[in-house]
């Protein structure tokens, strides 16, 4: 009996994650897609030395960027939102961080001192208006693929992949426009 019963809790489960997957990526726009190796080691090269406030990374996923941003600010919060509930609890509880399972457009980011994505044009455009007025003078932006339009980054990267992945860093000069260059 329980050689038939333990199988079938197993797919029920495997099923209900993957319908909670597919459900999160079309009520968001994009999948828990995790930054590549390669992408992740120009994120490394790119990130500043120093960040004034706590590190927070929009849309965690699976978390991939974590331990890079553990590495880089040991003495740092850290802090990732994600709404998609099992890359969400994974990224809590294997990376240990805390995690918010929450719309990340909610977020109180007024003490960031350095913001990480990897999202979609819609959201660049959002974060844009919505994020960047909020966030205080100084603070690092970190995204990859897909830049702000019309803000001119501090630094760009290319990643060593296929695709030549752009990787940017930008810096908020004062709380409305994150643009004017400055010095790394
Ligand atoms: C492409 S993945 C990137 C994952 C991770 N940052 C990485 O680079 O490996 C984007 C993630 O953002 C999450 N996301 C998108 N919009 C969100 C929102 N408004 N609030 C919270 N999470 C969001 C998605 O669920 C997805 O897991």
């Amino acid at each position: 009996m329980i050689s038939i019963i333990i199988p079938i809790i197993a797919e029920t489960l495997v099923c209900l994650g993957a319908v909670s997957i597919l459900f999160w990526t079309i009520r968001l726009g994009i999948g828990p897609t995790p930054t590549s190796y390669k992408v992740r080691a120009a994120i490394s090269d790119i990130l500043p030395d120093h960040v004034r406030g706590d590190v927070v990374e929009l849309g965690c996923g699976w978390g991939h960027l974590i331990p890079l941003l553990q590495a880089q600010y040991p003495h740092v919060t850290i802090q990732g939102w994600e709404r998609s509930p099992l890359p969400a609890l994974f990224t809590h509880w294997s990376r240990k961080v805390k995690v918010v399972r929450k719309d990340f457009f909610t977020a109180d980011l007024s003490n960031a001192g350095l913001i990480v994505c990897y999202l979609y044009p819609g959201a660049m455009t959002r974060i844009q208006q919505e994020i960047i007025p909020q966030l205080p003078s100084g603070c690092w932006i970190v995204t990859h693929t897909f830049a702000l339009s019309g803000c001119e980054p501090v630094k760009t990267l290319k990643a060593n992949d296929l695709y030549q992945t752009p990787v940017y860093l930008y810096q908020v000069r004062d709380t409305l426009h994150p643009a004017t260059p400055a010095r790394h």
